[in-house]
């Protein structure tokens, strides 16, 4: 059933576990998350960027995913991540978003406020959910590119002030974590105290992106099917376990599913160059995504609570 995210991410605070967001592009992904969610009877979060619009249309995009949604056995809400403008913003709803992210973490406190606030009170009289962020990532996603020296971590009391000046229902905290494959060397960093004084303070949920186990035996897997990758490495399933104790309910996830996609695929032209059905192509890629979908769910403890 198509829900805001509201009111996945409030239960998921309350009862300590996180539900995952997965970003899709296009039918294999989009299936994938919701069919695994489905035999899982977890529910979870489907989210399109302003790049993945750009790729598959907003309407086109939309509407596959908001059909698969409505007709799912478990909660779906479908969120913009990453939303950069009030515009942006407005449009995501309008084509049937149950959930947006006004992303203007790159201004000052008094704009980032003044621009979520905006999105929030308009959202709200269409009864969607909003997610902002306060500090900033490292690394890269599609157009954001934080150099990792300017990257900084949320302040706990800014965070308090954000929360009840804009009334946002879910906020993204900067605790270490970064987009892309490469988070750092060997176990990547995650400010667990931060996070703990920050959910000690905020009852609303939180929201950690960057949340990609980047799995070594898919970096392997990747490499041997003739793929070129550096020094990946990715956040730690008990980071994960234990950050959603503490506040953290909703785990945005891209990486790891663009990674098995690519496996898959890879995989299956390697071992049979001769193949040109894309159904025999794609299919192994969306099972591949769909197993690391299950773990996932299963180190967030989403599993069941539906
Ligand atoms: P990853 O790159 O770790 O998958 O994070 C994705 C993300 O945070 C999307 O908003």
């Amino acid at each position: 059933m198509l829900v805001t995210g509201g009111e996945i991410l409030t239960k998921a605070r309350a009862g300590k576990y996180g539900v995952a967001a997965f970003n899709t592009n296009d039918l294999e992904i989009t299936q994938a998350i919701i069919h695994t969610a489905e035999k899982l009877s977890s529910p979870v979060i489907v989210q399109l960027s302003e790049g993945a619009i750009k790729y598959a249309g907003l309407s086109d995009l939309t509407n596959l995913v908001a059909d698969l949604a409505r007709r799912a056995s478990v909660p779906v809400a479908i969120h913009l991540d990453h939303g950069s403008s009030f515009e942006s913003c407005m449009k995501a709803i309008r084509a049937g978003f149950t959930s947006v992210m006004i992303d203007a973490s790159h201004h000052n406190f008094a704009d980032n406020v003044r621009d979520t606030k905006k999105v929030v009170e308009a959202a709200h009289f269409m009864g969607v959910t909003v997610e902002a962020e306060l500090g900033r990532l490292g690394g890269i996603e599609e157009h954001i590119v934080v150099d990792e020296a300017d990257a900084f971590l949320t302040d706990p009391q800014e965070a308090v002030q954000f929360v009840e000046q804009t009334g946002v229902d879910y906020l993204a905290i900067a605790i270490g974590t970064s987009h892309g494959a490469f988070k750092g060397k060997g176990r990547p960093y995650i400010d667990h105290a931060r996070i703990e004084t920050i959910g000690g303070l905020l009852s609303i949920p939180l929201v950690a992106h960057g949340s990609s186990g980047v799995p070594a035996y898919i970096v392997e897997r990747l490499r041997a099917a003739g793929g070129e990758i550096g020094e990946a490495a990715g956040i730690a399933d008990d980071d994960l376990t234990r950050a959603c104790q503490h506040g953290i309910a909703k785990v945005n996830v891209d990486t790891d599913l663009r990674l098995a996609f690519t496996v898959g695929i890879r995989e299956v032209l390697q071992k049979n160059p001769k193949e040109f059905d894309p159904r025999k192509i794609l299919g192994p890629a969306r099972d591949l995504m769909a197993e690391l979908i299950t773990h996932k769910l299963t180190v967030l403890g989403s599993v069941g609570k539906a």
